[in-house]
Order: C-alpha cells, then sequence, then structure tokens
C-alpha cells in the first residue's frame, strides 16, 4: 500500500510508521509533505531515502489555493492512504472527501474528548484519570472522525502536560503502525454506514 504522510514538526510518528514499513510492514511511506520548511521529520524523510517536499501555506492567499496544490501534489504519488501524523492545519470538507476513507488521523486524546489543541493539558485540568491517543479516520469534522483504534494510561498523580505528552506519544507510535498494517493488509476499512470495519479473518 502507498502511503503518502502528512507533517509540521517533529515527526515522531512518521518514524514509527517508517520502521515498521521497513521492518515488513504492508505499507510503504511513499512521500512526506511538510507545510512547515524545519520540520524534523522531513530530515527523517530523506535520511530513509523518501521523497520530502515542503508546501508552505504561507505562500497562499487561502486554504482552498493551498488545498488544490496541497491535492495535486498528494495525488502525484498516486497513494492509497493518506496520514496526518502531526500535520497542524485545518483542512476542508472538500479536501477531506476527496480522500473519504482513506485518510487516518492520530489524535493525542481519548476521542470524542479533547479534541483539538492542548490536549494534555486539559485532561488534566479535567482531573481524568485515563489518557490517551486515537487514530480516527479523517472526516470533516475536526478530530471527530470514526475511531479505529485507542490506547489508554492511568495519568499519575501530580504529572505534569509534559511527561504526560511522552507517555501518550510512545502508546502513538504503537497504534498507528498497527492501525495503518491492518488497513493495508484490507482489513480496515470506512463502512458505507460511516463506522469503522476491522475484519478479524485470517
Ligand atoms: C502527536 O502528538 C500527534 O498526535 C499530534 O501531533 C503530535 C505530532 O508528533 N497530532 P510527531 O510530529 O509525530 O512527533
Amino acid at each position: 500500500l502507498r502511503v503518502v504522510a502528512l507533517i509540521s514538526g517533529s515527526g515522531s510518528n512518521l518514524q514509527a510508521l517508517m520502521d515498521a514499513a521497513a521492518n515488513g510492514g504492508a505499507f510503504e511511506i511513499v512521500a512526506v509533505i511538510s507545510n512547515r520548511a524545519d520540520a524534523f521529520g522531513l530530515e527523517r524523510a530523506r535520511g530513509a531515502g523518501i521523497p520530502a517536499e515542503v508546501l508552505d501555506h504561507r505562500d497562499y492567499t487561502g486554504r482552498e489555493p493551498y488545498e488544490a496544490d496541497l491535492r495535486t501534489l498528494i495525488d502525484r504519488y498516486a497513494p492509497g492512504l493518506v496520514v496526518l501524523a502531526g500535520f497542524m492545519r485545518i483542512l476542508t470538507p472538500a479536501f477531506v472527501e476527496h480522500y473519504a476513507g482513506r485518510m487516518l488521523n492520530i489524535h493525542p486524546s481519548l476521542l470524542p474528548k479533547f479534541r483539538g489543541l492542548q490536549t494534555h493539558q486539559r485532561a488534566l485540568d479535567a482531573d481524568e484519570r485515563e489518557h490517551g491517543a486515537s487514530v480516527h479516520f479523517v472526516t470533516p469534522e475536526l478530530d471527530g472522525g470514526p475511531v479505529v483504534l485507542q490506547a489508554r494510561l492511568a495519568v499519575r498523580p501530580g504529572e505534569d502536560a509534559a511527561t504526560l505528552a511522552q507517555r501518550v506519544l510512545t502508546l502513538e507510535h504503537i497504534i498507528y503502525p498497527r492501525a495503518l498494517g491492518w488497513f493495508a493488509q484490507g482489513r480496515l476499512r470506512l463502512g458505507p454506514d460511516g463506522r469503522p470495519w476491522l475484519d478479524g479473518g485470517p
């Protein structure tokens, strides 16, 4: 399965996906696209010999023209799946619908709790005893698409957002490759009813 990854930053999730692909995963990261030229994930991609492209949203006057070029760039690589891996741009419904059923995101909370930003601090502020990460299909609603897989941990008394973020990130690195593996094997899909289907077959 050909996968294009969109990033904005460190790319540690991208790294986990590249590692899984290199270790016999049924998918291949064929390109990495960042909206920021200084995203460290671009260096990870280049180090692995994967095309690393920059499409800076600040060079555009609005979302639609940016997304038109983004879509052209993505589709040049003919992916069967697009993954958002810390891509910090809100996407329009038209863009998202073009990739309906073939775009995944990883979000650092137990969705539907804490959509959006600052999830770790918000979980602490809400005195959550559990927190975690979710992989979901992308739909026009921000962080609102059907959840495919979650991992959870117990919040430690007195811990801060930084340690919580780090611990959640280690969970992300486990569940994102797993979800991609399922999708690549044809076991995971978005059903016509809008719910995710996971086929347990051999
Ligand atoms: C992760 O926490 C991801 O869930 C969120 O942004 C962060 C990206 O981290 N959407 P990285 O760039 O993969 O290291």
